[in-house]
């Protein structure tokens, strides 16, 4: 029998061994950068970044914080992105005198980021950097610096590690581009 994610999948777009060499990349990347860091603190943006901040957090050798908040754009329909962004569930640390690195599945138009950087930045950390698995910059529709970027994608819908399609598949060892035909029945 086909796994039940197989007539929504169009094709494999990172397996995981690209995704796992790519992680360690930047985990290596992170130790260099943050070396001497005594308070650095992973923020994991739920839910999309949960697969990705359990990785990579075991590539960091530098001791560490971690921590989740859940951020959710609304407004339009289901699989679109609108300006208007609300934090669903907030963080527990203070971030005052923190180096916070915030962890994300995806950015697309970036409005969802823009929000919660901006909510984090008020609460004056004693840095704030960026970090997300993928990134489709041809959607941006507002500025972002990204510090660490796993992989520039095309403007396609994509599912898999830690990505949902109507909250399913995050558990996929993969991330694919879903086939658009069958979606509308997702
Ligand atoms: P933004 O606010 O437009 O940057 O949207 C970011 C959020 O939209 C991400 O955290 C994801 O939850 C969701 N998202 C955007 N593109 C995709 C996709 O291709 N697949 C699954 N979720 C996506
Ligand atoms: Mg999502």
């Amino acid at each position: 029998m086909p796994a039940a994610y197989q007539k929504y999948l169009a094709e494999v777009l990172i397996d995981e061994a690209a995704l796992q060499a790519r992680i360690t990349q930047l985990g290596e990347q992170i130790n260099r950068d943050y070396a001497e860091c005594a308070d650095l603190l992973l923020l994991c943006i739920l839910k999309g970044g949960v697969m990705f901040l359990t990785d990579l957090s075991r590539h960091i050798h530098v001791p560490h914080m971690i921590d989740f908040m859940a951020a959710s754009s609304y407004g339009v329909g289901a699989r679109k992105t609108a300006g208007s962004v609300r934090i669903d569930m907030d963080l527990t640390m203070d971030v005052r005198g923190k180096h916070v690195l915030v962890v994300e599945d995806i950015i697309d138009s970036g409005h969802t980021l823009a929000f919660v950087l901006k909510t984090l930045r008020s609460r004056q950390p004693a840095s704030l950097r960026l970090c997300a698995l993928l990134n489709k910059q041809s959607r941006r529709e507002v500025a972002l610096d990204v510090d660490y970027i796993g992989f520039e994608i095309e403007n396609k819908f994509v599912f898999g590690y830690g990505l949902d399609l109507d909250e399913r598949f995050r558990n996929l060892r993969f991330v694919a581009v879903a086939n658009t035909a069958a979606l509308t029945d997702a």
